[in-house]
Parts: C-alpha cells; structure tokens; sequence
C-alpha cells in the first residue's frame, strides 16, 4: 500500500483534507507529518489523527542520512509538499524522482519563486489587476515552483476581490482538487 508523506509548515487546511480524503482508504495511507515549525497548525492536525509526526530544523533537513532514515522508517513512497516553505534538497528529489509533488496558490509559472507563498501570491495577483487565479500542482525539483505542472484549475477574481477573497477562492480549489490529484498519481504508478 502507497505510504504519503505530508510536509507542510503553516495551518494544514490541505494536509487535513489529504487526511480525510485517505481515512479509511485500503489503498493508501498517510503515514508521516513533517513540518519545519513546532507552532504550526499541522502538529495539531498530526496529533489529532494520531499519524507519526516530525519537526525538523535546517541542519536536520539537509542531512541526507537524517531525512532518509526518517523516510524509509515510515515507509514513505511519495512526499506531498502542502504549504511547505523550504526547498527541497537535490538528495531528496533524486531519492523521489516524480514523487515529490507541491501545490502552488497560483497559475504557474506566474508568481512563483523565492518568497512568494501565502498571501503575498494573492496580494500580487491583487496589485497585477488580474482577472483569473488558481492552483498548480506541480512536479518538485531542485528549484522553487518549477518542476513539470501536473494540473491546474483557475477561478475568476471580481474586481472587488480582495487578497483574502482571492484566498478563499484558491483555498477552495485546493480542498477540491489536490487528494484527486494525488489519488490518480498514485493510481498511474501503479
Ligand atoms: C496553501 O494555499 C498552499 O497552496 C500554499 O500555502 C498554503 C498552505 O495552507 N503554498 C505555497 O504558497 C507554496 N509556495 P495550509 O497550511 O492551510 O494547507
């Protein structure tokens, strides 16, 4: 049976739908929670759900022997990054090739990179005037919000719209697409 991985920093609003979409799923499971913050909202999620958590500091994270040790004791086959603010080190990508996947709150590749996360991407989606946001689900590389695009879907932006209404509409995409999105991978690596 697959085994996920979710890495997440923030609240875990996706890592809990991941969670619910899987709950009781006989073929795949959550098996590990990594976040990079011990006040992180997705410790609570972990505790809740009684799934195996970690929280990792920098130095942990780039040590290869650390991280695949943690991995390969929870048996993890592939790594979902949900709302996860670190880049991915290059032994990870290559110990997961396209099974490392992350959720971006907008149409890549506009507003990706360095920095942008959170509501920074809707405050410039916001100030650019656009009339359309979304979701990307993504490929991870070595480099921030690049890797192959797997899916997207867009929602329109009214020009009423502020930043944290173009959030909820984004967040609502995200709670509708990313547990389908990562059941169909999983379904095609089979
Ligand atoms: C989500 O909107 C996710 O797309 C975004 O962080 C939020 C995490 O929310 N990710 C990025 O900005 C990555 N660059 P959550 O903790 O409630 O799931």
């Amino acid at each position: 049976m697959p085994q996920l991985a979710i890495f997440a920093s923030g609240t875990g609003s996706n890592a809990q739908t991941i969670i619910n979409h899987f709950k009781g799923s006989k073929t795949v499971t959550v098996s590990l929670i990594v976040s990079n913050r011990a006040d992180s909202g997705v410790l609570e999620i972990a505790e809740a759900e009684e799934i195996p958590y970690a929280i990792i500091d920098k130095d942990e994270f780039k040590d290869e022997e650390v991280m695949m040790a943690l991995l390969e004791y929870h048996k993890v086959d592939m790594v979902v990054l949900a709302g996860f603010l670190w880049l991915i080190p290059s032994y990870l990508v290559a110990a997961y090739p396209n099974r490392i996947i992350n959720i971006h709150p907008a149409l890549l590749p506009a507003y990706g990179g360095k920095g942008m996360y959170g509501n920074k991407v809707h405050e410039a989606v916001k100030n650019a005037g656009d009339a359309e946001s979304g979701i990307t689900i993504h490929h991870v590389n070595e480099n921030f919000d690049e890797g192959e695009i797997i899916f997207q879907a867009r929602c329109t932006i009214a020009v009423t719209d502020t930043p944290d209404d173009i959030r909820k509409k984004v967040q609502a995409l995200e709670q509708e697409h990313y547990p389908q999105v990562i059941a169909n991978l999983l379904a095609k690596a089979k």
